[in-house]
């Protein structure tokens, strides 16, 4: 394609994150500002190979920044992993007249966009949403900080009926394969333990999140257990807990989809503003393939091929952090 943007399509794919409408609203806004038309794609890539395509006006994109999920609907599309789904979703943006494309979500959009960027030399910007915080390249990312509040306050809760009845709480987290959710909403909480894949052997975090609780000879504990740690998430934490030690008064709390919703914080809603706006400026620099990072509070352009392919660490200081306050 020729790089003379007139019209870029805007779309949300994958798990949904808050503060995506943040970032609908501010490259709409932007990119109104700098005279070029903004079109939404409905349903993320299953809109764009069935032409759900509308255009967004400034006042479309009022009254949603505080809203959660995504305005634009999301979805995940195995017809996308497809050429002939990516040649219909070709076909349907040339006809929308779409001369670039924004797309917001995590690793599989990534994935996806990369391949239908080089396939159909179209310019593509990501901006990275998950709740994950998965993506290399960026500090976070939107909806991350909204989702550790919410596990934050939820953990909080817990602990009241944790600590009434002398109970050891597991509590599932999400994160796909990640365990920043788990590891920072632990810290933040407080949680005796937290049980993380990029921490190997899963055998001795179980036995120290068991060690951890009597150490502190406190009568309850709350552990937190990213879902894939372990084949079965926390239900085989549980079952592994309550052979060990029948003693213990073992529950389960896995907090599913609720760590996905609510209204974003302001700091996601700060974030997904800033991206959203370099979005556009990334594409006026002719830039193409990239996602927009914040690193030390700084916009960067990263590489959607590093963005997917490197693996974000788990700061050592963070998992000795852990260890250290839950003595
Ligand atoms: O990637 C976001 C995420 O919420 C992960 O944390 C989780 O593993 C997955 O999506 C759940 O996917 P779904 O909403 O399709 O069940």
């Amino acid at each position: 394609m020729e790089y003379n943007i007139k019209c870029i399509g805007v779309l949300t794919s994958g798990g949904d994150s808050p503060a995506m409408n943040a970032a609908i609203r501010a490259i709409v806004r932007a990119g109104i500002s700098n005279g070029i038309r903004v079109k939404g794609i409905y349903r993320g890539y299953t809109g764009l190979i069935e032409n759900e395509i509308r255009e967004l006006t400034t006042q479309d994109v009022s009254g949603i920044i505080q809203r959660g999920g995504t305005i634009l609907k999301s979805s995940r599309c195995p017809a996308f992993q497809t050429p002939e789904g990516r040649k219909q979703a070709y076909d349907n943006l040339v006809a929308a007249e779409i001369d670039a494309l924004i797309v917001i979500g995590g690793d599989g959009t990534f994935t996806g966009a990369r391949v239908f960027a080089q396939e159909f030399n179209v310019p593509v910007i990501g901006l990275p949403g998950t709740i994950d915080n998965d993506l290399w390249g960026t500090d976070s990312t939107i909806g991350y900080d909204t989702s550790l509040n919410t596990i934050m306050e939820c953990v909080d809760k817990l602990r009241d009926t944790a600590t009434s009845h002398e109970r050891v709480f597991l509590v599932e987290v999400m994160g796909r394969d990640a365990g920043f959710l788990t590891l920072n909403a632990a810290i933040a909480a407080g949680a005796e333990a937290a049980i993380i894949p990029e921490r190997s052997a899963i055998a001795e975090q179980i036995e120290e999140a068991i060690g951890q609780g009597k150490r502190k000879t406190k009568n309850s504990s709350i552990v937190l257990v990213q879902e894939h740690a372990i084949e079965g998430g926390a239900q085989t934490v549980a079952k592994i807990l309550s052979e060990a030690h029948p003693e213990y008064n073992v529950r389960v709390t896995i907090l599913g989809h609720l760590q996905r919703g609510g209204s974003p914080t302001a700091q996601d809603r700060i974030l997904a503003s800033r991206m959203g706006i370099a979005a556009i400026q990334a594409l006026l620099e002719e830039q193409r393939s990239i996602m927009i990072g914040m690193q030390n509070d700084e916009i960067v352009y990263v590489p959607l091929s590093k963005a997917i392919n490197i693996r974000k660490d788990i700061k050592s200081d963070k998992w000795a952090a852990m260890q250290i306050l839950s003595i």
